[in-house]
């Protein structure tokens, strides 16, 4: 499903120099909008915005989102906000969760509150499947939510509650987008914090041993970015009121063991070096606030938001497989 059908807006996008913003500016400056991006380069890199420094459409502002007045000036004649900024991970969160409060909530609350006073139509923000906690559900559906499992998840959590009462008092437009473990280009291996893709695959194209903490056989619904990308096009544009002011699970809505994607992606990555193929995963314990199982139902989107993703997890690691190989090396 290819779309063009969000053009000639003023749109910030925060965290736009991150995995996820950064595909969302890509898409989006090319059909001719105007793009602000707004970013403090805290896990964000310059080289994922540097091919749209030269476009006239594209301005980048250095600044915190923990500062209302950056805020302020970034809303500033803005139709959207695609608000991506927040510190990922699960495990960061576990280890920093007063930065990951002041970032994700605080952060958040000045984002919103700022799009509020400059009478901004529509508010989109990242949300994430964390907020389903402890919940054994399967698949996933968006009014059934469990307790959190780590301050990360609370602070995605505080952020829809956040959401849905701005609209309630102040009329503002919001939809919550709950990405489920997206993948792709542009996203970082770097750090303790790396998602699971980048991180296996920088250590494989090194010879290294990917690490799997638990058996395995923890299932995850993975989502390719371009499905993601044009969920905010869709939610950035939608006119069924219905879809106003809600959240809705953005993933694939098909469920795969770790095991199985490990060995899958050291097979594409011996097509490029054969030593590859050598490789085995190690095992190590569980971490904390990790989640066994997780499948998205993506009925909801399907219904309201007309999405239909187009990349399965297999697709889409054949499109990226490339590009990681190409820049993690
Ligand atoms: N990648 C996923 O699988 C996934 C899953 C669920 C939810 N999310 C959410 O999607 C959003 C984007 O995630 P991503 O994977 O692109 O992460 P990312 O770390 O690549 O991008 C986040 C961006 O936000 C910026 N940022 C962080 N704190 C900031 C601050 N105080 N002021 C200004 N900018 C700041 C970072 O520098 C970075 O560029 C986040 O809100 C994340 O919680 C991502």
């Amino acid at each position: 499903m290819s779309t063009e059908i969000l053009k000639n807006k003023k749109i910030l996008i925060t965290g736009g120099a991150g995995f996820i913003g950064s595909n969302l500016i890509e898409k989006f400056v090319y059909q001719n909008n105007e793009i602000i991006c707004l970013d403090n380069f805290i896990t964000g890199k310059k080289e994922n915005i540097i091919e749209f420094s030269d476009l006239p459409n594209f301005k980048l502002i250095e600044g915190d989102i923990r500062d209302i007045e950056t805020c302020r000036n970034a809303v500033k004649g803005v139709d959207i906000v695609l608000h991506q900024a927040a510190l990922g991970s699960v495990p960061r969160s576990v280890k920093d969760p007063i930065t990951t409060n002041a970032i994700n909530i605080s952060g958040f609350l000045n984002v919103i509150q700022a799009s509020v006073e400059a009478n901004i139509k529509r508010f989109i923000y990242a949300t994430s499947s964390s907020v389903y906690g402890d919940s054994k559900e399967l698949p996933k559906v968006e009014e059934k939510t469990g307790k959190p499992l780590s301050p990360y998840a609370i602070t995605k959590y505080v952020n829809e509650l956040y959401a849905d009462i701005f609209a309630k008092l102040y009329g503002i437009e919001t939809i919550g987008l709950r990405y489920f473990n997206v993948f792709g280009k542009k996203q970082s291996p770097e750090g303790e914090y790396a998602a699971v893709f980048p991180k296996f695959i920088k250590l494989l194209i090194n010879h290294e041993s990917p690490v799997i903490f638990g058996d395995g056989k923890q299932t995850r619904d993975f989502c390719y970015i371009d499905n993601a990308v044009i969920a905010n096009e869709l939610a950035a544009t939608t006119e069924n009121k219905e879809a106003i002011n809600q959240v809705f699970n953005i993933a694939f809505g098909e469920t795969n063991n770790l095991n199985e994607l490990t060995f899958q992606l050291i097979s594409y990555l011996s097509e490029f070096d054969t030593e590859i193929a050598k490789i085995k995963p190690l095992y190590k314990d569980e971490r904390p606030g990790d989640i066994k199982h997780s499948l998205a139902s993506i009925e909801k989107a399907k219904k309201l938001l007309n999405y239909n993703p187009e990349f399965d997890v297999h697709n889409g690691l054949k499109k990226a497989i490339g590009w990681y190989y190409e820049n993690l090396r």
